[in-house]
């Protein structure tokens, strides 16, 4: 398959708690974008369980890919490019994933290529607004809160990370912790509405700070003491919830800050600086807001993605697949799914997040 001929692209995310399919053509069009989550189930454990959200995946990747075909009105025959999530993420969903996307690649005798998650949420703002590079990304879901200088296609640098809890995962314990369900962040974004958030004086790790990482892990832990200090009703969880989300946006905001300092260092030939914000936690109507905010301040074009397209979905790594098959083509049928799959290995040398990285090396 000639790269000028690849119109039609089938991406498959498999790497979380979400089963998603989605097709997009070589001209940026989305013809379809499916997602099976699995939120009535986690609700049961409060959590991800990997075990069960792999099987989860097993049993909803047939309707997934039923659907994205209907919906985008195509026939499997019609697909050009086969591209799935080959990690970093849950091992068992990543192996779902990867091997429904190579036994299709066999059988329809087209070229398949394995993306990296991450990168799958850095191109989103290529694939919807037409974003050129370089640009910075703050990357912030469930897993992840790191901001990436993006300089080309396969050239990341990263700037700064989360030295223990990413921002979704804040969202989603502080809200396991006041009982309001999985996963936290749209709940609380919704109680916050009403909610004053300067009835509680949370703290703000590393705001302000000289290191440019982030931190969360303070936060939880004075929100879990904020909480058992107080008796719950209505009012009081609307103001914790209001609390919590200024918090974590006040430290995201910072950070970012702190980053468009050092990108603007990086990126001197550029008459403007574009930030591009991207992930789960980016669909918060708040903390895009407040971005927003920072980016009139400090001169910088911003984009964010439609809501849909920040949390986990196949049209993104579709696009990601593309693009990587344009730079790098096809990706081997041998590919073993990748639990660990930085999208800046050197990062970790020159700003450390881990004393220890472990036999597989650096998680992301
Ligand atoms: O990108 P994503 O779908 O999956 C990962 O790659 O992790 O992000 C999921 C995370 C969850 O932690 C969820 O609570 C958070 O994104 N999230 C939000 C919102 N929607 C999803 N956090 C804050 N506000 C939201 N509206
Ligand atoms: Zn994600």
């Amino acid at each position: 398959m000639s790269k000028k001929n690849c119109k039609n692209i089938l991406g498959i995310e498999t790497s979380c708690d979400d089963t998603a399919i989605g097709i997009v053509t070589s001209e940026k069009k989305i013809l379809s974008n499916i997602v099976i989550n699995q939120n009535s189930n986690l609700t049961k454990y409060g959590g991800i369980i990997p075990e069960i959200a792999a099987r989860d995946h097993l049993s909803n990747i047939d309707y997934a890919i039923h659907g994205a075909l209907d919906e985008a009105d195509l026939e499997l025959q019609d697909m050009d490019l086969i591209t799935a999530t080959g990690g970093p993420g849950l091992i068992g969903g990543v192996i779902v994933g990867t091997v429904f996307a190579k036994s299709l690649a066999m059988s329809l005798d087209r070229p398949y290529v394995a993306v990296n998650h991450l990168e799958g949420h850095a191109l989103t703002a290529r694939l919807t607004d037409n974003v050129k590079y370089p640009y910075l990304l703050l990357l912030v879901s469930g897993g992840h809160t790191q901001i990436i200088a993006v300089l080309e296609y396969g050239k990341y640098v990263r700037l700064s990370s989360t030295l223990d809890d990413a921002a979704g995962e804040t969202f989603d314990k502080a809200a396991k912790i006041l009982d309001i369900g999985f996963p936290g962040g749209p709940m609380i974004e919704k109680m916050a509405i009403d909610g004053d958030h300067k009835s509680f004086d949370l703290p703000k790790p590393m705001y302000n700070s000289k290191n440019p990482n982030f931190s969360f892990s303070g936060l939880k832990t004075a929100f879990n003491q904020t909480v058992t200090r107080n008796k719950l009703n209505k009012t009081v969880v609307k103001d914790l919830c209001a609390s919590i989300q200024k918090s974590i946006s006040d430290c995201l905001v910072d950070r970012t800050k702190f980053a468009i300092s050092k990108f603007k260092e990086m990126i001197v030939n550029e008459t403007k600086i574009k930030l591009v914000v991207a992930g789960g936690v980016a669909s918060n109507l708040f903390i895009r807001e407040e971005l927003k905010k920072l980016c009139l301040e400090t001169d910088v074009l911003f984009f964010a993605p439609p809501l849909s397209l920040c949390t986990d979905n196949g049209a993104m790594i579709a696009w990601a697949g593309y693009e990587k098959y344009n730079r790098e083509g096809e990706t081997n049928l041998d590919f073993k799914p990748r639990p660990r799959w930085p999208l800046d290995p050197e990062a970790h040398y020159i700003n450390p997040i881990q004393l220890k990285i472990g036999k597989n090396g650096v998680k992301a």
